[in-house]
């Protein structure tokens, strides 16, 4: 059965569904009220439903205030079509207004479900995926909460950049997890290539143009002396070769000790394994204390440290053992 089938099938269900639902609600309200407000009624009722039901269990896509609100607007839409629709079939056809709504019904199905299957998969992204709403909150989220770092000083815009490519370079992994209603709330980001990630920034990002705005600051030069020069042979040294580097971690102050950092952390841990990857690392400024606390919670071990630009780093590592085959019960 292809899967377009099996869509249009948990469509007809949830729809079938709704339709008991709304005209049960239609019917309530006709001893009330007007038969064209009833349903007018009926269906705003109906809209939360089908907006979650279709959007997650017909379309397979994560709910989030984004698709909801557009499938939600789409829908009121096609309310207002129903409602003239319906006053169409009871005024100049003269069905009895008790069975309108099932003409209505009828007739309208397949615009309904080729519409709603566009609006809901083409309009609206896969589970998992970032579009750039996520990568505004990604820099937000970077900027508040590593102000220092030399991507969040070359402002919103560039830390939207460096996400932006980050989360489609091959030789980067970048997760989320996000807050009830669909917002980044937390996100990392592990480079398997750490070596290259730099020149790649420079090659591949608007970072040449940035600093270009930044030309005045002292912390430019500064860091532009410590990448152009790799003057800095205690960093060499202690940074592990050839290993994959966690890049940036952060939970947003309201999310925090509730597991996301943790989760993570295991789901890229299992992506590394797949990879037959033995160990990463990660150096952290001597004042995150929070992040060398979750990393050695973690099972990191402390590596070394080294000095650069007068701020102590702390490397810290962690062995990765054989990911755990699946037995068969
Ligand atoms: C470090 C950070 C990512 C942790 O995120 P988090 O989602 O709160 O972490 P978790 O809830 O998964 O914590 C897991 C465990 O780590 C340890 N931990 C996390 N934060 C801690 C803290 N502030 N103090 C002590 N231990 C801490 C705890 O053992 C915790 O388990 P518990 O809550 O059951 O005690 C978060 O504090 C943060 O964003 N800090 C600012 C940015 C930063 O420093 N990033 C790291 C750059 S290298």
């Amino acid at each position: 059965m292809s899967e377009k089938f099996k869509e249009a099938l948990r469509f007809l269900v949830v729809g079938g569904a709704n339709f008991v639902f709304t005209l049960l609600i239609y019917e309530l309200l006709l001893l009330l009220v007007d038969y064209r407000l009833a349903y007018l009624f009926a269906f705003l009722a109906a809209l939360g439903f089908t907006a979650v039901f279709n959007i997650n269990a017909v379309f397979g896509r994560q709910v989030q205030r984004r698709n909801s609100v557009s499938y939600g607007l789409y829908y009121c839409l096609y309310s207002a079509a129903n409602l003239a629709l319906l006053t169409v079939v009871v005024e100049v056809a003269g069905i009895p207004e008790i069975w309108a709504p099932v003409a209505v019904q009828v007739a309208i199905f397949l615009p309904h479900f080729l519409l709603s299957r566009y609006i809901i998969t083409a309009m609206t992204k896969p589970a998992g995926t970032l579009d750039e709403r996520d990568f505004a909150d990604l820099a937000q989220l970077q900027i508040t909460m590593l102000p220092y770092s030399l991507v969040s000083r070359l402002g919103t815009a560039y830390a939207a950049a460096y996400w932006r490519y980050v989360a489609s370079a091959d030789e980067e992994l970048a997760l989320v997890r996000r807050d009830e209603s669909g917002r980044i709330a937390a996100a990392c980001a592990a480079s398997l290539d750490p070596a290259s990630l730099t020149r790649r920034l420079a090659m591949k990002t608007p970072l040449a143009f940035f600093a270009a705005l930044n030309c005045l600051s002292p912390w430019l030069w500064r860091a532009a002396a410590g990448i152009l020069f790799s003057h800095n042979v205690a960093e060499a040294e202690a940074l592990p070769k050839g290993q994959p580097e966690m890049v940036m971690l952060l939970t947003a102050p309201e999310h925090r000790r509730k597991g996301m950092a943790r989760e993570m952390v295991g789901e890229l841990e299992l992506q590394l394994q797949t990879r037959q990857i033995p160990a990463y690392y990660v150096r952290t400024m001597a004042s995150q204390q929070a992040a060398q606390h979750f990393y050695k919670s973690c099972g990191f071990v402390e590596s070394g440290t080294f000095e650069a630009n007068g701020i102590v780093y702390h490397v810290l590592i962690k062995q990765l053992g054989p990911r755990a085959e699946r037995t068969a019960p």
